[in-house]
């Protein structure tokens, strides 16, 4: 019989590749995965304790709030705010940076999370998920302060998610490959199911909401036309599959091969920058593609490079093998100068704004 490797187990024999680590970082790791049991209990016990359904609250995008999206995010902010592992957290559900209480101690990371993605489909019994990051503290002093969560992704110490699908997985890499764990239900635990994932070579899928196609810009279009073979040198189409929860479509993207993207427009949106959040959503799973071996690009360049200035930035995102998210910037390049000048002057104007 093959060994069995819970998540604890692998986290600790990653810990020893690190002998002057005091473990803090390995604990925090378990404490993420704890945190999605729990959420995953919830998850599929929804529909049975009416907590599905949505609340009065809406957060700062001005999208109204599930239940289940407090509920993951009060309980990811619980299992973690006196650990003293962390100085600070952020959380898309949250308008500013989450100080740790007053009577807790402060540890050298800040985590980062959007408790629960792709939450419009909570109520049609479709795959949902959690993301997360973690940078270390760069400031001084024991709070952590935006200075400290807002750093680029290339600098993450860590990032996953959780797909509530038809099992529950996590998914995280501490910058030494990336790892899944399928949660076994029957012992409550997460157990190693996908070792070292590589993004195959071979893509088999587009993923994109091409219901918004009206508001693409034409070097978008014409991208998509190559992925359907139609434009270009005639190769064999990728069939689309879209789920609308990132999670979901990034994670079979992963394992088959091939690319999402939610692109910049000029219409639809007041701003050139997309809807993906780069704190919560874009940094975390590019972190995840590039140890996969892919790539993540706001259409322009990597986004592991970007320098932030907002914790609720968003940004245009192609994700997924290399070759395709480089063809996507090619065909940007070639035939939306436009757009390239709008979304860089935004950019620019946007760190100003931010000092
Ligand atoms: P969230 O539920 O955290 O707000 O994220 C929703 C995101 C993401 O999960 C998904 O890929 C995307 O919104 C879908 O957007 P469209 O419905 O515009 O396609
Ligand atoms: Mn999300
Ligand atoms: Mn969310």
């Amino acid at each position: 019989m093959a060994p069995i490797i819970t998540i604890e187990r692998h986290i600790l024999d990653q810990q020893r590749l690190y002998p002057d680590s005091t473990g803090a970082f390995s604990q925090m790791l378990y404490d993420i995965a704890l945190s999605a049991k729990i959420i995953a209990r919830e998850t599929t016990r929804a529909g049975l304790v009416g907590i599905l359904g949505a609340s009065d609250d809406h957060n700062v995008y001005g999208e109204q709030q599930q239940k289940l999206d407090l509920f993951a995010n009060d309980m990811i902010f619980k299992m973690n705010d006196h650990t003293g592992r962390l100085c600070a957290m952020a959380s898309e559900e949250n308008d500013t940076l989450i100080p740790i209480p007053a009577q807790f101690k402060t540890g050298k990371y800040v985590l980062l999370y959007d408790p629960l993605d792709g939450s419009s489909n909570i109520d049609v019994n479709v795959s949902i998920g959690t993301i997360f990051s973690v940078h270390r503290k760069i400031s001084k002093g024991d709070q952590g302060t935006l200075e400290d969560a807002l750093q680029p992704g290339r600098r993450l110490a860590a990032a996953g998610y959780v797909v509530y699908g038809s099992s529950t997985m996590m998914v995280y890499s501490a910058g030494n490959g990336v790892h899944g764990f399928t949660l076994d239900p029957s012992v409550g635990e997460f157990l190693l199911s996908h070792e070292n994932i590589r993004v195959p070579n071979t893509a088999k899928y587009y993923s994109a909401n091409q219901g918004y196609e009206k508001y693409w810009t034409p070097g978008v279009r014409r991208f998509t036309k190559w992925l359907q073979g139609i434009e270009g040198e005639g190769r064999e189409p990728l069939a689309h599959r879209y789920i609308g929860s990132l999670v979901a479509d990034f994670h079979r993207n992963l394992l088959r091969g091939g690319i999402f993207y939610y692109p910049g427009d000029m219409q639809k949106r007041t701003e050139p920058a997309g809807k993906m959040r780069l704190m919560f959503e874009a940094q975390a799973l590019a972190f995840l593609a590039d140890q996969a071996g892919g790539y993540a690009s706001d259409g322009v360049g990597n986004i592991l490079d970007i320098q932030p200035h907002d914790l609720h930035q968003r940004v245009p995102m192609f994700i997924g093998n290399r070759d395709l998210v480089v063809t996507a910037e090619t065909y940007i390049r070639n035939y939306d100068q436009d757009w390239v000048k709008a979304y860089t002057a935004f950019r620019e104007k946007q760190a100003v704004f931010s000092g």
